[in-house]
C-alpha cells in the first residue's frame, strides 16, 4: 500500500456511513465516500465528529450540491512540502463533489521527486507528460522537483486554467512547463509522429471521460493502447512510468499487467503496483483511495 501521511493543511478524520469528514486548511468539509463502507459511529465517537463548515449532498436525479453552514469562500490555499520546495493549491469545491486536489496523490508526487532529484544529481535534462494532468498536482511536483521541461495535457480547459493558478500560487511561473488542451489519446499519437521523448510519464484516466471534441474514453478498452503509445514516447533512459486509477472495477493487479506488456517489455525494469491509503487522524482505518502501478529502471 502506497500511504499518503505527509500533508498537514489537509487532514482525513473520520470515514464512515458513506462518508468522509475532512479538513482542508481552517475548513471542514463532509462528502460521500463508496469506500466508507462501515457505520459512522464505528471505531469513533460519532459525537466528537466537529460541526462542518459544508456538506455535500447527493441529488436523487443524479448529482448533488453543497450546503454550507457559514459564508464559505469560494475558494482558499492549502499547501504541500513537497520534495524541492512547498507547493500551493487552491481548494474549491466543485459541484461534482471534487474539491480540485486529490490528497492521496501526494505520495505519487513525493516519489516522482525523488527520482527527479536523484537524476539531476547525475546532471541531465529531465522532460516529463502528465497525462490526465487536472489541477497540476504532478504536474507542480516535477517542476519544484527540478524537471527542465514538463507537459501537461488535460482536455478540459477549466482544470487548465486551475491548474496554472496553482502554478503561480506556488511561485514556479519561471519553470518550462507547456499546457496543452487536447485528447490525451491524439496528442500521444502526435508527439510519436514528431519523435518527441520523456524521461517519465505519469497518468492518471478517469473510467470515463471525454475529448474536447467528444473523443470517447472509457479505461477499459483505451489504457492498454495508450500505455503502449506511450512506452514510444519514453527516451533511452527513462526514470519512471506512474499509471494511477480510480476506476473500481480495474484491479491494481490488471493494470500492472498492462504495464508489464508494454513498458516492461520494452526496457525491462522493475514494477510495484499497490492501493492507495490515507489513514484517518481520529479513528483507526485507512481510507482506500484507489491504486497506482509504478514501473522503474532499476528495483
Ligand atoms: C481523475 S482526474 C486526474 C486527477 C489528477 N491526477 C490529480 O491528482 O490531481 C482525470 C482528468 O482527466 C481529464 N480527461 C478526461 N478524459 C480525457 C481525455 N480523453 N483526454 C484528456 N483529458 C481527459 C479530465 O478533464 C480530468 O481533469
Amino acid at each position: 500500500m502506497f500511504l499518503a501521511d505527509r500533508f498537514s493543511d489537509y487532514e482525513l478524520m473520520f470515514a464512515g456511513g458513506g462518508d468522509k469528514f475532512e479538513r482542508w486548511g481552517e475548513y471542514y468539509l463532509k462528502r460521500p465516500d463508496p469506500q466508507a463502507v462501515w457505520p459512522a459511529d464505528a471505531g469513533a465517537d460519532h459525537e466528537a465528529w466537529p460541526e462542518p463548515h459544508a456538506v455535500y449532498h447527493r441529488s436523487d436525479s443524479g448529482g448533488g450540491s453543497w450546503s454550507t453552514r457559514i459564508a464559505l469562500p469560494r475558494k482558499w490555499k492549502i499547501s504541500y512540502p513537497a520534495i524541492g520546495g512547498r507547493l500551493v493549491f487552491y481548494i474549491e469545491p466543485t459541484g461534482f463533489k471534487h474539491t480540485g486536489l486529490f490528497p492521496e496523490q501526494s505520495v505519487n508526487w513525493d516519489f516522482l521527486g525523488e527520482m527527479i532529484q536523484s537524476a539531476k544529481k547525475r546532471e541531465r535534462p529531465i522532460r516529463i507528460l502528465n497525462l490526465f494532468a487536472y489541477t497540476g498536482g504532478a504536474t507542480l511536483a516535477a517542476a519544484v522537483a527540478g524537471a527542465t521541461e514538463i507537459v501537461h495535457v488535460d482536455a478540459s480547459k477549466g482544470m487548465i486554467a486551475r491548474a496554472k493558478e496553482n502554478v503561480i500560487a506556488s511561485g514556479l511561473e519561471s519553470s518550462y512547463i507547456r499546457f496543452i488542451a487536447e485528447d490525451c489519446g491524439r496528442f500521444v499519437d502526435r508527439e510519436i509522429r514528431r519523435n518527441r521523448q520523456y524521461d517519465g510519464i505519469i497518468m492518471d484516466p478517469p473510467a470515463y471521460g471525454r475529448g474536447p471534441s467528444g473523443e470517447l474514453w472509457k479505461i477499459e478498452d483505451a489504457l492498454y493502447p495508450l500505455v503502449k503509445k506511450c512506452s514510444e514516447l519514453l527516451s533511452d533512459q527513462p526514470l519512471f512510468f506512474i499509471l494511477n486509477s480510480y476506476a473500481t472495477a480495474l484491479s491494481p493487479l490488471a493494470t500492472e499487467n498492462i504495464i508489464g506488456l508494454t513498458i516492461s517489455k520494452r526496457f525491462g525494469g522493475h514494477v510495484t503496483s499497490g492501493e492507495l491509503g490515507i489513514p484517518a487522524s481520529r479513528m483507526n482505518v485507512i481510507l482506500p483511495c484507489g491504486s497506482t502501478v509504478r514501473w522503474t529502471p532499476e528495483g
